[in-house]
């Protein structure tokens, strides 16, 4: 039986429309500052859809370019200017950031009240802790989609597929609060194939192009895509073989349409929290 597919683009709109439903009660209007550092087109891209979207749910955002000449201690002092102003209750810092500047000692500038894309240390060790805190946005995104297609996850057989900061370690520590039993597998994995035919949820966020394959799915199972790579003739397509899981899943993600709409929504979910904690109200 082919797999339901979960509609990141219909979950994300209804995520954001409840946003601007709760911004639009609030007696002030949460402040959103991105920062954006040189002229990576695909970093211009989402900044861009990220100041739109804010706008679209009752958030002021700001954008603020940077050259890519920029100095790391002029970087700093913008972060700084934006962690004591008080309209602005999110700050992100678009990543990658130009080879010149080493992205830890930026991301740990700013405030944790304001990490909203919840890569500050303090904010990384306390999701590891099970703590609620403003967790990394595309994770997040994850655990609304799986939230939607109705995948159960306590005691869940959870395999995620990538360990990096920005999605897989994260991603690993939600599912774990959430009472799944995590594998993470990576580049070092003896048999990455073998472990995700255990999962009944896999997450797939390596970023190689259609890495997971058919037989690579547990029947029944819930596959979400994280990943975006651009083929040769500029289609997008996942870190899953679409076609061939979706025949063996239970539910699973497109790409795009899956994740990658979420990931702002979230975002903008996380700066109404950091404004209600930040303000004296409740996130
Ligand atoms: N670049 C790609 N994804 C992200 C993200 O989630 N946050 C930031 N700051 N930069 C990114």
């Amino acid at each position: 039986m082919a797999a339901r597919v979960i509609d990141g683009t219909a979950v994300a709109a209804a995520l954001r429309a409840q946003i601007a439903e709760q911004t639009a009660a609030l007696p002030f209007t949460p402040g959103l500052a991105v920062v954006l550092v040189g002229d990576n087109p695909a970093s211009a891209v989402y900044v861009r859809n990220k100041d739109r979207a804010a706008q679209g749910a009752g958030i002021a955002a700001q954008t603020i370019r940077l050259p890519a000449s920029v100095f790391a201690k002029d970087l700093m002092g913008v972060i700084e200017r934006l962690n004591a102003d008080p309209e602005v209750d999110g700050i992100l810092v678009q990543l990658p950031l130009p080879d010149a500047i080493p992205p830890r000692p930026v991301l740990e500038a700013i405030d944790p009240a304001k990490d909203v894309d919840g890569f500050h240390p303090l904010n990384a060790g306390r999701l590891q802790d099970g703590i609620d805190v403003l967790a990394p946005c595309t994770p997040s995104g994850v655990m609304r989609l799986l939230a939607a297609a109705g995948t159960p996850l306590r005691g869940a057989r959870a395999l995620v597929l990538g360990r990096s900061t920005i999605v897989g370690r994260p991603m690993a520590a939600l599912l774990l609060a959430a009472d799944a039993t995590v594998t993470i597998a990576h580049s070092r994995t003896v048999d990455v194939a073998q472990e995700c035919r255990q999962a009944d949820v896999l997450v797939a966020a390596v970023g190689r192009t259609e890495m997971v394959r058919g037989d690579w799915v547990k029947p029944g199972a819930t596959v979400i895509d994280v990943g975006i790579n651009r083929l040769p003739d500029g289609r997008l397509v996942g870190d899953v073989a679409y076609a061939e899981c979706a025949a063996v899943a239970g539910a699973i993600t497109p790409v795009p349409g899956g994740v990658g709409p979420m990931t702002i929504a979230c975002l903008l979910d996380n700066t109404v929290k950091a404004a209600l904690r930040r303000r004296g109200g409740r996130g």
